[in-house]
């Protein structure tokens, strides 16, 4: 037989947090490597979506999602970004924001074009780039100053295929939540080169101390080259639902709308009532609570990993950290992942998989969205390992 893979196979292999789950899976572990929040749905989304299968919500939906959650989400944009989308033209529900992201490189990149990408990066950013034949070209992100950017770094990246910018904020793995200025800062650069800006603003309702989410579309001139990914799989925790969805002006909304309804028909259809209970009924409140709570949980856990050894880089947002694996046994990223599943029994993941080219061997990143109960024992075990 001289039947082979696809070649786009060899672009999107396997990611290391899926490898490491399977290995914690195995030890009977506490799973910090996926982002998988185990934390409870809010009531009134379950009723949501278990009233909307009983009442028959089993076919199809419009391919762009049913029209009151586009409402829902454009009501809920306006009022927090202060950014007005068009329910009926300028909102596509997919399945989850990484379908909203595949969905949109397909309608914008052209094979080769290159995107820019801040490195440490979500490594679905990456493979999602390349299984459309665009390349990623990345630009650091600096650790030793609170991840700051360097436009000196953009503009070393930037040729003549550039075509866009990614941007990640609150960001995994970093926690990063870039401030307006940097974001004036981005804006300004993408202007001048005429670049789109795709922004993944998964964690718009996990930001710390005081801070607050800045959306790209909202900043001076940015709404028509923006296309905003989101979704409802963290703020609700569903990941499993797969909502998600991308905002933007119509010209590019339409034919993003089309690849979705090539690839996913559309998001399931009483899953999509059960957010838009949600978007509608849940206040301020919740939101403001959300970031309460996952705070709590950071302080809790960045104070269990500097105790253990393993210096945090406190997160700003998002739900994950990255922390110091320096004085752990063992000469890789992946190594010393083990090393901390071996002795405390707790899944991390190596530093490695958020760099292209040799770089976070000395990180690991754990995902602290978990319920209290759980993250209370992970941080016991961390106080376990033993250094060389
Ligand atoms: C930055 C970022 N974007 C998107 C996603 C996935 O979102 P969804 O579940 O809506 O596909 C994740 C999940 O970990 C993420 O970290």
């Amino acid at each position: 037989m001289s039947l082979n893979l696809g070649e786009r196979c060899g672009l999107v292999m396997q990611s290391d947090i899926r490898a490491m789950s399977i290995e914690c899976a195995r030890m009977g572990g506490i799973n910090l490597s996926q982002g998988v929040c185990d934390t409870p749905a809010p009531p009134v989304v379950l009723q949501g979506a278990a009233d909307a299968l009983m009442q028959g919500s089993n076919t199809y939906t419009h391919h762009t999602g049913i029209r009151e959650l586009r409402e829902a989400i454009a009501q809920k944009q306006r009022r927090f970004t202060g950014v007005q989308f068009d329910a009926d033209r300028e909102i596509v529900v997919s399945a989850g924001a990484t379908g909203a992201m595949y969905c949109a490189f397909q309608a914008l990149l052209n094979r080769g074009d290159e995107v820019i990408v801040f490195e440490p990066f979500y490594g679905y950013h990456v493979s999602t780039l390349r299984a459309v034949e665009a390349a990623p070209v990345f630009a650091p992100l600096d650790p030793s100053s609170g991840w700051s950017l360097r436009i000196d770094d953009l503009e070393a990246a930037v040729t003549p295929k550039t075509k866009a910018i990614l941007i990640n904020t609150p960001a995994n793995p970093s926690g990063k939540v870039f401030s307006r200025d940097e974001l004036a800062l981005l804006a300004e650069f993408a202007i001048r080169h005429d670049l789109f800006v795709f922004t993944d603003e998964m964690y718009e309702h996990f930001v710390f101390d005081g801070r607050s989410h800045v959306s790209m579309a909202a900043l001076p001139g940015m709404r028509e080259r923006t296309i905003t990914i989101s979704g409802l799989s963290k703020t609700f925790s569903v990941t499993g639902w797969r909502i998600g969805y991308a905002l933007c002006d119509e010209r590019w909304a339409a034919s993003i709308g089309y690849f979705n309804d090539l690839y996913y028909v559309c998001a399931a259809s009483p899953l999509q009532a059960g957010v838009t209970a949600g978007l509608r009924e849940l206040g301020d409140e919740y939101y403001l609570n959300l970031s309460a709570e996952y705070e709590a949980k950071r302080d809790l856990f960045c104070a269990a990993l500097a105790e253990a050894g393993l210096a945090p880089h406190v997160p700003q947002g998002a739900y994950y950290v990255l922390a110091n694996t320096e004085r752990l046994p063992g000469a890789t990223a992946r190594e010393r992942a083990m090393h901390i599943l071996r002795e405390s029994g707790v899944a991390s993941v190596p530093g490695s998989a958020f760099y292209h080219d040799g770089g976070g061997e000395n990180l690991v990143r754990f995902c602290f969205a978990k319920e209290s109960h759980v993250l209370e024992d992970a941080c016991e075990r961390l106080q376990k390992l033993r250094f060389s």
